[in-house]
């Protein structure tokens, strides 16, 4: 699924670690608790996994689509700005699963009704249809078959008191610029809960640029992560577990 902060171009150099420490460990559960578009859980192989993410209409939205549920063919201008007044002033009147469709697939790149409507656009590349190409972009994810038996979940985080898992956590990064559920996030209270699900027997790897000095880099790769076609700025993906490298390994 097109989505902020998703994962789509790293996921295949971050799947086959998470897998390795599922494979390894013989887990049987896999945890997302920042799911998002899912671009990563949908590669991953266990006997359950859970998907979880503070957005009610994003799982709303995933929920529909698993269960057999279809989308708009197009959605205007005007049907973009009544359902971002009826979510502004949290009205009802629409299905939660619309406004997430509305939200995640029409607004600019994926940033719920703060992208403003992506619409159908002239490019360098030639005429976008951008609605059009983030609900085939869904539509093909459901189709490869890697949704259909996930757990879908909405809650913050912290509610969470795994043992004995795999959990991958792709929060909202610190220092980059903040969307909606992600403005007040509290990194030092995240880094305390990533250390205490770590020390209850499960394999914690979270996906951040930095980390403080008792987390490990367990893989790291160069990547582009401009949000505007015209920017080009690179970063380092990391991949951190908790402890030193040895016991990381
Ligand atoms: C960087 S995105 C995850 C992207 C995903 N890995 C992908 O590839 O599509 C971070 C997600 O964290 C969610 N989030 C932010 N704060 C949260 C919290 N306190 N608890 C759970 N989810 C939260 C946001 O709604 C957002 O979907």
């Amino acid at each position: 699924m097109v989505y902020m902060g998703a994962k789509t171009k790293i996921a295949k150099c971050i799947v086959p670690v998470i897998q390795q420490k599922i494979d390894e460990s013989g887990a049987r559960y896999y945890i997302e608790p920042f799911a998002g578009g899912c671009n990563v859980i949908d590669k991953v192989k266990a006997q359950y996994r859970i998907a979880s993410d503070k957005n009610e209409y994003l799982i709303a939205l995933f929920r529909h689509l698993q269960a057999g549920g279809e989308l708009p063919e197009h959605i205007t201008r005007e049907e973009y700005n009544e359902v971002r007044e009826a979510y502004n002033t949290k009205s009802s009147g629409f299905p939660m699963w619309y406004i997430g469709a509305v939200g995640f697939l029409t607004s600019y790149k994926g940033r719920f009704f703060e992208g403003g409507y992506s619409g159908i656009r002239k490019t360098t590349g030639g005429i976008r249809n951008y609605y059009k190409e983030s609900r085939n972009n869904i539509l093909r994810q459901m189709q490869q078959g890697g949704i259909f038996d996930i757990d879908f979940a909405c809650r913050d985080y912290k509610e969470f008191t795994p043992q004995g898992c795999v959990i991958y956590c792709d929060p909202p990064y610190e220092g980059t610029k903040q969307y909606g559920n992600a403005k007040d996030f509290d990194y030092v209270e995240f880094w305390e809960v990533m250390r205490k699900w770590s020390r209850h027997n499960n394999i914690v790897l979270i996906s951040e640029l930095q980390a403080p000095d008792d987390f490990t880099v367990i893989w790291e790769k160069e990547a582009d992560r401009s949000m505007k076609a015209k920017e080009h700025f690179r970063a380092t993906e990391k991949l951190f577990m908790w402890g030193d490298k040895r016991l990381a390994e």
